[in-house]
């Protein structure tokens, strides 16, 4: 008998890369999810399989055996995935083998935290099978630990917003507050396809900022004043201010170099199609782009992302962050 666990891609509504620099920054829980089954084995073997990539294989002794797909892309996903079990193995006195399958709706290394989504649906599956009580602060705490093998630097807001779920600000310094939204936040997210590492973006951020201290700083003081506001719009329901907002914060992610031209095409034709506002998503360089919509506009703002080359689909917040499946 298996134990599944499941938790939510994000997409980051104000503060990426900045957030790395304490400034907080606002994330939503999306309703694409990623899957976790794990199941003990007779043998002390580590198996992992990933339906969606269409990868496999095991650790054993000490070794990674690819079974099948790219043995480097393999090694790159598995890693923190390996980490987190082991974490939860360390809790418990059972030293067991285990399958695991992944398998996950979430587009790959495209800013919605898939990879943070994936650990953290591990480590409840896995802990939840080996009955390991564990809170959903060890959980975060474990996926933070993982996700440092795969992002370098990271802030901890896709650990932490895959296991609490929700909407939340996030700043480094004082953790995580859930936000109250009122109103609904109709969002057309558009995948330019174009696969990028976030460790990269976070690099060349640094690289950056440490070019040009005088210049940089000011646009984080930027950053942080349009969160600010962002969260006065948010509690008020004034979606137009949000998405003025949202305007204001892709330029600042643009002044620091992390769009690029698959994401400004899609961006541009979203606000040409009517979006309230339109920025990138999460690390930039490819990757995800959100367009806030009203809702009588999501087909249109879906047509022109299509028509510019992207892939449009809708998401909503969603509430649940990482939970068991009923079996
Ligand atoms: C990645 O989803 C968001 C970044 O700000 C990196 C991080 O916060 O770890 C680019």
């Amino acid at each position: 008998m298996g134990v599944t666990a499941s938790a939510p891609a994000k997409i980051i509504l104000f503060g990426e890369h900045f957030v790395v620099y304490g400034e907080p920054a606002i994330v939503l829980a999306i309703d694409k999810r990623a899957y976790a089954k794990a199941e003990k084995r007779q043998d002390k073997r580590l198996n992992l399989r990933s339906l969606n990539l269409n990868l496999s294989g095991y650790y054993e002794n000490g070794s990674f055996k690819v079974e099948r797909g790219d043995a480097k892309e393999a090694r790159l996903k598995f890693e923190p995935i390996k980490r987190a079990v082991e974490k939860v193995l360390e809790k418990c006195s059972e030293k067991v083998g285990l399958n695991i399958e992944i398998n996950s709706t979430v587009p790959v290394a495209a800013g919605l935290g898939s990879s943070a989504a994936v650990v953290a649906a591990v480590t409840a599956a896995v802990s939840a099978l080996l009955n390991v009580g564990m809170s959903k602060e060890e959980v975060f705490r474990i996926t933070y630990e993982a996700e440092k093998i795969v992002h370098g630097t990271p802030s901890g807001i896709d650990p932490a917003i895959s296991t609490f779920g929700g909407a939340l600000l996030f700043q480094m310094d004082t953790g995580f507050k859930p936000i109250n939204v009122k109103t609904d936040i109709p969002l057309v997210i558009g995948d330019t396809c174009v696969q990028r590492s976030t460790r990269t973006q976070v690099e060349k951020v640094r690289e950056l900022k440490e070019k040009y201290p005088q210049i940089i700083e000011p646009i984080m003081l930027s950053a942080r004043e349009t969160v600010l506001r962002a969260l006065d719009a948010l509690n008020e329901g004034d979606l137009e201010t949000v998405g003025e907002l949202m305007n204001i914060n892709h330029a600042l992610l643009c002044s620091v170099g992390v769009s690029d031209e698959s994401l400004e095409w899609l961006i541009n034709a979203a606000r040409k199609a009517g979006a309230l506002g339109a920025k990138l998503t999460g690390a930039g360089g490819g990757g995800c782009m959100i367009a806030l919509s009203k809702n009588e506009r999501l087909e249109q703002i879906m047509e022109a992302i299509q028509r510019a080359g992207g892939k449009p689909f809708v998401a909503r917040k969603t509430d649940e962050g990482v939970r068991i499946e009923p079996t």
